[in-house]
């Protein structure tokens, strides 16, 4: 079930690490690969080849250990990690992430990872319930971070009452939903749009947007890693290709238009988050174009072609096709336009005027809208959206959702 994922599980010195022998061993048997970090005081309460011999591999201690290989240890496993797991997570182990301290070798890989963190904490009720653990617990949540726990019962103080860390079998069901139940893409090809375009004046001016393409790459990141074959169609953005997604890189309108004849056939679900530019210049000057000495310089501008709506006239009965609408005014009932006249599934609706919604910024307040329903959804990270959306169109879709010429 987690074959291919790869597992950081961090262990702090709580009396429930001896615990987390028994979550590595079961995520071991479900096919993932982990990789032991353990502070220097957990190694009091368990010996660290019972991490090695579990998990078949070395475990890490020490921030300056000898260099076994010429890999950033902290920075290397930050970056191999589908999750971080810290188990049990003690009260000092919270307090230190949500303040950024990052004084051995697991806060500092914890600080440097882009992967989901999750963390079963495990403590004295008092110490659970103070006031700084919860605001500590607070800071973390709405950054992200996600909990297991804890559970009320026995402690081992002899203590009665919240803090005791949750069972290995619950903590590891808890790393299945989120590394596995995300795979429901796997089989299937899309293909997103991301970006604004670029249209050429003369040779040193241009026209543009603001699109930062935040929306899109969030986008084909999230529908990657719930399996899917990506393909990224996108105009010049500044930011890093989401790993193992196809870019085809593009500047104008018409670019665009030639990609997406190239690539959309092929495709199962279509989503179109670019920012496209409706017009272009008629003639594209050879040489910069001289002031006119107090004369007015107009540029004729001509229509770019509707790229969605020709992707539109050729979708085949098995593809899905959402387009975006971004709007100022009358929302829903432009974007149900759109989505008629451009033949889509579903369209997502953003009001750019609103704050936290629409270009460069990393949230959106989004309307999914398809012929029979309008769904508004709450302010959220793009990355949530695009999950949202996803899971929208996978929906959509039905099962199963494979190209007739592969199936
Ligand atoms: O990139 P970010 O900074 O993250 O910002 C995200 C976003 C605001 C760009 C994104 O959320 C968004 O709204 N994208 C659509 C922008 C747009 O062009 O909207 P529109 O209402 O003008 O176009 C409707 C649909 O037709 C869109 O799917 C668009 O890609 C497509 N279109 C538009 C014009 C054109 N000539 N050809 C097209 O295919």
């Amino acid at each position: 079930m987690l074959k291919g994922k790869h597992v950081v599980l961090g262990v702090t010195a709580g009396i429930a690490a001896y615990k987390a022998c028994e979550v590595v061993s079961r995520l071991s048997k479900l096919g993932a690969n982990i990789d032991v970090i353990m502070t220097q005081n957990a190694t009091k309460l368990v010996a660290p080849l019972t991490f090695e011999t579990l998990s078949k591999r070395p475990v890490v201690i020490d921030t300056f250990e000898r260099i076994e290989s010429w890999d950033v240890k902290h920075i290397s496993l930050a970056q191999k990690a589908d999750v971080m797991l810290v188990v049990p997570a003690t009260a000092n182990l919270m307090a230190k992430l949500a303040s950024g301290i990052a004084d051995d070798m697991l806060t500092t890989t914890l600080l440097a990872t882009k992967a989901p963190i999750m963390l079963a904490p495990a403590m004295n009720t008092g110490m659970w319930t103070a006031e700084a653990t919860q605001s500590n617990l607070a800071v973390l949540k709405d950054r992200g971070v996600l909990t297991v726990g804890p559970a009320s019962g026995i402690l081992a103080c002899g203590d009665i009452g919240a803090g005791r860390m949750s069972e290995p079998i619950d903590i590891v069901e808890a790393v299945i939903k989120l590394l596995a139940a995300r795979q429901d893409m796997q089989g299937k090809r899309v293909l997103v749009t991301a970006g604004p375009t670029v249209e050429r004046i003369d040779p040193v001016r241009y026209m543009t947007n603001d699109s930062s393409g935040k929306m899109g790459y969030a986008l084909a990141e999230a529908a990657q890693k719930r399996g899917a074959a990506v393909t990224l169609v996108s105009g010049p953005v500044h930011l890093p290709v989401p790993a193992g997604v196809t870019l085809v890189s593009i500047t104008s309108t018409q670019d665009l238009y030639d990609a997406m004849m190239m690539h959309a056939a092929n495709q199962d679900i279509i989503v179109q988050a670019a920012a496209p530019a409706d017009y272009k210049v008629q003639q594209v000057a050879d040489q910069k174009i001289k002031k006119q000495d107090g004369e007015n310089l107009i540029l004729k501008l001509v229509e770019n072609p509707d790229v969605a709506k020709a992707v539109g006239k050729q979708k085949q009965p098995h593809q899905i096709l959402v387009g975006f609408a971004a709007e100022t005014q009358n929302i829903v009932a432009n974007a149900q336009r759109k989505l008629q006249s451009k033949s889509l599934d579903m369209i997502v609706a953003n009001d750019v005027t609103q704050e936290g919604a629409g270009f460069g910024v990393d949230t959106n307040i989004v309307t999914l809208i398809t012929k029979d329903a309008v769904k508004p959804l709450e302010i959220m990270s793009k990355h949530e959206a695009a999950n949202c959306i996803w899971d929208e169109a996978v929906a959509l879709a039905g099962a199963p959702l494979l190209h007739p010429a592969r199936v």
